[in-house]
Parts: C-alpha cells; structure tokens; sequence
C-alpha cells in the first residue's frame, strides 16, 4: 500500500518534471527556432553610403540564377565585343516576385559580364564564360530617384577594379532603352525562360 502510494505519488511528479521540462524545452528561444520551420527572412533592401551612392552588395554572387545570354548586342549594327551575361537577382525579391509577379520596391539585380573562352581542351567546340569583365546593377528604389528604377556601374577587374559604391547613371544611359523596350517592369523577363517559369502569376 505504502509502496503503491510512493511509486503514484513518484508517477506524478515524474510527469510533473516532464511538463516542466517540456515547458522549458517548448518555450527556450534558439530550441523554438530549431523546431519550427524557417521564418521567412525580412525583405533585403539596397545599401546607400553617405553620398547616396548605391554599395556593391557582398554577397550578390549568391542571389538566385534567374537569366544568361550570349552577345546580345544593344546597339544596332554593333558587332562590337561580345560576352557572356548573366543576370542574378537578390533572393528576398525573388521569392516576393515569384509569389506575387511583382519586382517590390528594393528588388535588385546584377548583370555579370564576362568573357568568351573557346578551344580550352578537352572541350572541341562552343564557348564558355571566362574572366568577369564587369558589374551592372538595376535598382528599384523610388525613393531613390522619382523614375523608380535606377542603373550603376560598379566596374571590375578589365576596368581597373572594382568600385565599392557608385551612383546612378544618366536616364539617357540606361533607363531609357529598360523603360522602352524591357518586357515587364524595367525588366528584360523576355530574355529570362528560368525566371518566367518559376513565377507563373507574372505571365
Ligand atoms: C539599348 C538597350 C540597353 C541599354 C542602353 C542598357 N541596357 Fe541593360 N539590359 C538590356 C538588355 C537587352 C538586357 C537583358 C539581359 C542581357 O543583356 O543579357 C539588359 C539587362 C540589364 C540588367 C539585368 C536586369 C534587367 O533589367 O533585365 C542590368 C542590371 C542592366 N541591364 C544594367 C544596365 C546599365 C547599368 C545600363 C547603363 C550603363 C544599361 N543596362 C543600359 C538593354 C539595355
């Protein structure tokens, strides 16, 4: 009886020690953020020195593939210098377009130049991406400049290195030809097949 009673009284507070330990484990903060999914991160937003000049992100060779062309030629007749062009775009965007088909305020996007490399062995024929030449950037900021979208230059290593921060180029340079003949938004989405399969409400 006396035994009985101990090993209940043992029972209960064994299960109490267990909804304590549950209560603690449950509610202890870096223990709750293993156990539920991944929070969608907060929008990553442009980066602007002292001067307003946009900075060159860290980490922009890890935003998401989203387009590659080979010697598109924006000026007419121009059989100038070709190159590879890959364009990435920062990935809080990229999951806010692909829900949603818009570019948000803060959407940003890179435009990698590189060289054309052929004849390396054991490859016989085609081409492939060599060196970086240099580093575009597309902005859609409207507090930034009243058109909304803004371009920049940030050079590279065949322009003697890269610029740290630098500021948007001239409507004439850049806006006009994005504004006139991009497809959506500023956006040249009809070069960009990967893009426009991941996110079908923009169609
Ligand atoms: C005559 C037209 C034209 C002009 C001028 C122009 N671009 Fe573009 N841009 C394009 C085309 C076409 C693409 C498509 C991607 C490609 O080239 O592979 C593009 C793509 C881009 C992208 C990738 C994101 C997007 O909007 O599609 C960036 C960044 C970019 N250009 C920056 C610039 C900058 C900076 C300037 C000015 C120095 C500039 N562009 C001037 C035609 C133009």
């Amino acid at each position: 009886m006396t035994q009985s009673i101990s090993h209940v009284i043992g029972r209960v507070m064994l299960s109490c020690a267990v909804v304590a330990w549950v209560a603690v484990v449950a509610t202890h903060p870096a223990l709750v953020a293993q156990q539920r999914p991944v929070p969608a991160t907060g929008a990553v937003m442009p980066q602007y020195d002292a001067d307003r000049n946009l900075k060159l992100p860290a980490d922009y060779r890890q935003w998401i593939l989203v387009g590659s062309s080979l010697g598109l030629s924006y000026s007419e007749g121009g059989a100038g210098h070709q190159m590879f062009n890959t364009t990435l775009m920062e990935p809080t965007a990229y999951r806010h377009f692909v829900e949603t088909g818009q570019f948000r305020e803060g959407t940003m996007l890179a435009l990698i130049l590189q060289g054309i490399g052929t004849n390396a062995l054991p490859a016989r024929q085609g081409q492939f991406a060599t060196d970086v030449h240099m580093i575009e950037m597309a902005v859609k900021d409207s507090g930034r400049v009243p058109e909304g979208w803004a371009y920049y230059g940030f050079g590279g290593p065949m322009m003697g290195g890269y610029r740290t921060a630098a500021a948007p180029q001239a409507k004439a340079s850049c806006y006009d030809c994005h504004v006139k003949h991009a497809a959506r938004d500023n956006v040249f989405t009809q070069f960009y097949g990967l893009l426009n399969e991941a996110a079908p409400r923009a169609k």
